[in-house]
């Protein structure tokens, strides 16, 4: 791969910090970094994945050698960031955190590639968002460590490869499918990670209670678990705006009927599901006779984003079973109208009404 820079090179001429981009800022938000567990004693959940971790982490220590690049897929908020962050912690080594739309230039991903240092772990979020050509700089990078850069113009052209230090990528994505397969094949370990159960929630409560010294019975955050979408960052938002209430409302404890209440208030169901998801799934209904409908033509009508709609919205409306995804658009499921209290149109009503 090549990359043609001016003859003084465009490196040199690169003074800001490219990490710093406001696609980072997100990461260093005090909130969610003071509850982020920094072990994999304080990680909740996703035991299959820790497991296998600790064992890559130990043998690499062993043998003094840098960590495989690992992919990490899986609906928003499900701890993606939070992993590598422990990885980081676990080897000792520095973790730098950005994301794919922030290396739009090719000298964005090659100043943080060289300012990398031996062994530190460079995380790239949304990785599928990674265009073409800071994918190609990262092939031989992740390969080789080496940088293959082209300076001059096309009779003089000549080819450097700059080494690197020894480096491991860790790339989270929400759409591992749509990662060229050049790409994915150079990472050794892909895992997904998965939704967390009611149980694993409410641990995941507790402890923010704990750190944020929330006072809160068992069953007040068994109650948040099971309205978070097997999502602790979703948790993690709710126990804060149900502390809210309950300070506000009650007498700051959080108990069944307070999170319940505060909950009903925020208009969060007993399915977890928003005021969004609701809309999604009635618009399907009311208007698509319950579908199929395509993506874009639900995102035209909620006056919502396609990306929301399809990483925010309908990973936990697929895996809880209110909506299908066909070859012709969605559906929504008898389940998604039992669980709106709609009536499910029998096919012969479908049919009659299509005559008509
Ligand atoms: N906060 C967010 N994710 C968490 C997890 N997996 N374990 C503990 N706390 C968390």
């Amino acid at each position: 791969m090549a990359i043609f820079s001016d003859d003084e090179g465009f490196i040199k001429k690169e003074k800001k910090n490219p990490i710093i981009k406001s696609e980072t800022i997100e990461y260093d938000n005090t909130f969610e970094n003071s509850i982020r567990p920094k072990d994999f004693e304080s990680y909740i959940g996703q035991s299959a994945l820790k497991e296998t971790l600790k064992i890559t982490l130990e043998a690499a220590k062993r043998r003094d050698k840098t960590l495989d690049h690992m992919l990490f897929y899986g609906p928003p908020g499900l701890g993606k960031t939070t992993i590598a962050g422990v990885i980081a912690a676990q080897m000792g080594v520095e973790i730098r955190i950005t994301s794919a739309p922030a290396l739009e230039r090719p000298r964005d991903i090659i100043g943080i590639l060289m300012s990398l240092k031996g062994g530190e772990i460079l995380f790239i979020d949304e990785i599928h968002r990674l265009n073409k050509v800071a994918e190609e700089i990262l092939y031989p990078a992740m390969e080789d460590f080496t940088l293959d850069m082209t300076t001059g113009k096309s009779q003089t052209a000549k080819t450097l490869r700059i080494p690197l230090p020894k480096f491991t990528l860790i790339g989270a994505t929400t759409k591992a499918g749509e990662l060229s397969s050049p790409l994915r094949d150079r990472f050794g370990i892909i895992h997904r990670l998965e939704f967390y159960t009611v149980e694993e929630l409410a641990s995941v409560v507790k402890r923010t209670a704990k750190i944020l010294e929330i006072d809160i019975t068992p069953d007040g955050a068994e109650a948040i678990a099971l309205r978070s979408r097997g999502t602790p960052r979703i948790a993690n938002r709710l126990i804060k705006r149900v502390s809210d209430f309950a300070l506000v409302k009650y007498d700051g404890k959080i108990d069944k009927n307070v999170a319940n209440e505060s909950l009903d208030a925020l208009k969060i169901d007993e399915f977890g599901l928003d005021t969004t998801d609701r809309a999604l799934l009635n618009l399907i209904i009311e208007k698509y006779d319950g579908g199929p409908v395509g993506v874009e033509t639900i995102a035209a009508a909620l006056s919502e984003d396609v990306r929301t709609i399809e990483d925010v919205c309908e990973p936990y409306l697929l895996q809880a079973g209110l909506l299908q995804r066909t070859p012709r658009g969605r559906k929504v499921s008898p389940e998604g109208y039992r669980h709106l209290g709609k009536r499910i149109p029998s096919e012969q009503t479908k049919l009659f009404e299509e005559i008509l």
